[in-house]
């Protein structure tokens, strides 16, 4: 018998809005184990209060959000916890803590685990390191010393210092040059395979879109307008698609150009 999958998260009819401004109107997605979805729309679309929401920082007006099958607000106390230890996130900008080093904030989760011997903290944090291709000498740099492309790389050995099932990126190659944003995709699909984690990320760089989403989602109108691959999105009739996808950002990120 095949083990049908379950959703991680699931978004069901959420309605969102802020005094009259409605931002989010029956709006509906589901993100499955293992896959890389990116999450896309214009500013203001409401990408950001989606994440706040999964992560049940909000609270939606309507609807409801399952995290693992359950709704985000119904784990609470140490069941709240323990779901917040599930996931890891990469925030586009405020990623690290400039007045602790890399070592530090790596170990920051660890840490407030308040139960992990610092001997086993320590080998924690190097084995993130070197998950993210950094070494042990590196662990001592402050984040000023640090180039834009390490600042990423440290904050998401910081992520995924708890080996977490879920992952949250905010505009991951947002800031890199191309050369550092390539690495930096190449670096996530790597530990994707070997990790097998489900990530959800908010991202308008097509190349990003193209390299490393296994599944994209446009967030227009109030709503989820169209999901599926990025093929089958770019060819959907709208407005936002034909602006965020067509002409010649859209041929390099289907790799139709010569
Ligand atoms: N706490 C808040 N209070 C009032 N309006 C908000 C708040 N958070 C977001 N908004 C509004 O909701 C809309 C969606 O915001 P946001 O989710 O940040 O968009 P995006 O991340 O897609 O650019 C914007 O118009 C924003 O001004
Ligand atoms: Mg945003």
């Amino acid at each position: 018998m095949t083990a049908l999958l379950k959703p991680i998260i699931e978004v069901q009819d959420l309605t969102t809005a802020f005094g009259s401004h409605v931002v989010h109107e029956h709006l509906n997605l589901n993100v499955m184990p293992g896959e890389i979805l990116a999450l896309v729309g214009g500013s203001g679309s409401g990408k950001t209060t989606l994440l706040r929401q999964i992560l049940g920082l909000d609270r939606p007006q309507d609807g409801v959000v399952k995290l693992w099958g359950r709704p985000v607000h119904d784990y609470v106390g140490p069941e709240r916890l323990a779901l917040t230890r599930r996931w890891g996130m990469l925030f586009q900008s405020g990623a690290l803590f400039t007045a602790l080093s890399v070592f530090d904030n790596v170990a920051l989760p660890l840490r407030e685990m308040n139960y992990l011997p610092p001997d086993l903290v320590r080998k924690v944090v190097m084995m993130r390191l070197k998950w993210v291709g950094l070494d042990e000498r590196d662990a001592l740099l402050m984040p000023s010393d640090l180039s834009g492309g390490m600042v990423k790389r440290v904050a998401l050995a910081r992520a995924l210092s708890l080996d977490p099932e879920l992952l949250f990126l905010d505009e991951p190659t947002a800031g890199l040059d191309p050369q550092r944003s390539d690495e930096f995709v190449a670096l996530i699909n790597a530990l994707h395979q070997q990790l097998k984690f489900t990530v959800i990320m908010v991202t308008h760089d097509l190349d990003t879109i193209r390299d490393l989403s296994t599944r994209v989602a446009v967030l227009a109108e109030k709503h989820v307008l169209v999901e599926g691959s990025i093929e089958q999105v770019m060819t959907f009739e709208h407005p936002f698609i034909k602006a965020f996808f067509q002409g010649k950002r859209g041929d390099r990120a289907l790799g139709t150009h010569v």
